[in-house]
């Protein structure tokens, strides 16, 4: 299986000539190209320094750093083509005035024939359910659907790998829902997923779990295997639980239980809670 992303011995410190104390030490990071990984930590841990070195936003002081199999200091143009990265705050990536125009942008930097960008913005907009809304102003969106449009126009070259800083944080519980909705149907459709968040509970849709902590990478595993960390070790338990999570813990420390698998359905972990209060 080819790696859609490798991290080899890679050191970094956003202070110039400073070989001492890198920020990012010695990171080793090997993720599949049919992953779906939930990158989670702190504020500051990390997260967003580890995607701009992907990008070659920054670079690496030492190391090596390749999207299926590229270097990214020697392919850069080549690895835009088949990496996509989504910010937080759609406004920071939207450039242009209507939909329609904003998804062809890209395309248009990659001189993409105009009749094939008229059936990719077609494509593009059904997958993130903005079809109707094609020809309309970018300022009459809302905040989700504005997300959605930023996740469409990074869809027009059909990336091998999708990578989202954060895309939810500024969304309501049900945009949210609608964008991860989005992502699951492209990842079903063959593309690889990064989405950094603060939302333990996407992790449910997710095969894999990278934790950063002050600039390493603390935890790198199945997603299983991370919900039985965050319910069974302390040491995570600092973090901001969702309720399911704290219950799940609580229930572990105090009977034994392990609510693992239930984690998710809510009616489920408060079944298992009742018969034990
Ligand atoms: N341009 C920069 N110059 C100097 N230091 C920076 C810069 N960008 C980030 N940092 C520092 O690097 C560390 C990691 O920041 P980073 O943005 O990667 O964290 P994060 O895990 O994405 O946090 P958050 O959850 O708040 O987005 C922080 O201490 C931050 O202050
Ligand atoms: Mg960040």
């Amino acid at each position: 299986m080819s790696k859609a992303v490798e991290f080899k011995n890679v050191c970094f410190s956003y202070i110039q000539n400073d070989d001492e104390n890198y920020f990012l030490n010695n990171i080793n990071l090997s993720i599949d190209e049919n992953s779906y990984l939930a990158l989670l930590g702190k504020n500051g841990s990390g997260k967003s320094t580890l995607i701009k070195l992907m990008f070659g936003i920054e670079k690496a002081n030492k190391g090596e750093i390749k999207i299926f199999d590229m270097n990214i200091n020697e392919k850069a143009y080549e690895i835009y083509k088949i990496a996509s990265l989504v910010f937080q705050n759609p406004d920071d990536q939207i450039v242009a005035d209507t939909i329609e125009l904003d998804i062809a942008f890209t395309m248009e930097n990659y001189s993409i024939p105009s009749k094939e960008m008229h059936k990719r913005i077609d494509e593009v907009l059904e997958i993130v359910e903005l079809s109707n809304k094609r020809k309309d102003k970018v300022h009459s969106l809302s905040g989700g659907e504005k997300q959605r449009l930023c996740i469409a126009s990074s869809l027009v070259l059909n990336p091998k790998i999708l990578v989202l800083d954060e895309p939810t944080s500024m969304l309501d519980a049900e945009n949210r829902m609608k964008v991860i909705e989005v992502l699951k149907k492209i990842h079903s459709m063959g593309t690889a997923i990064i989405i950094v968040t603060h939302h333990i509970n996407e992790i449910e849709h997710c095969n894999e779990v990278v934790f950063m902590d002050n600039g390493s990478i603390s935890f790198k595993g199945s997603s299983d295997e991370f919900v039985r960390a965050l319910i069974k070790n302390d040491e995570f338990h600092k973090l901001n639980m969702p309720i399911n999570f704290k219950l799940a813990y609580e229930l572990y420390k105090n009977k034994n239980v392990l609510i693992d698998k239930d984690i998710f359905n809510y009616k489920k972990v408060c079944e298992s809670l009742w018969k034990y209060v």
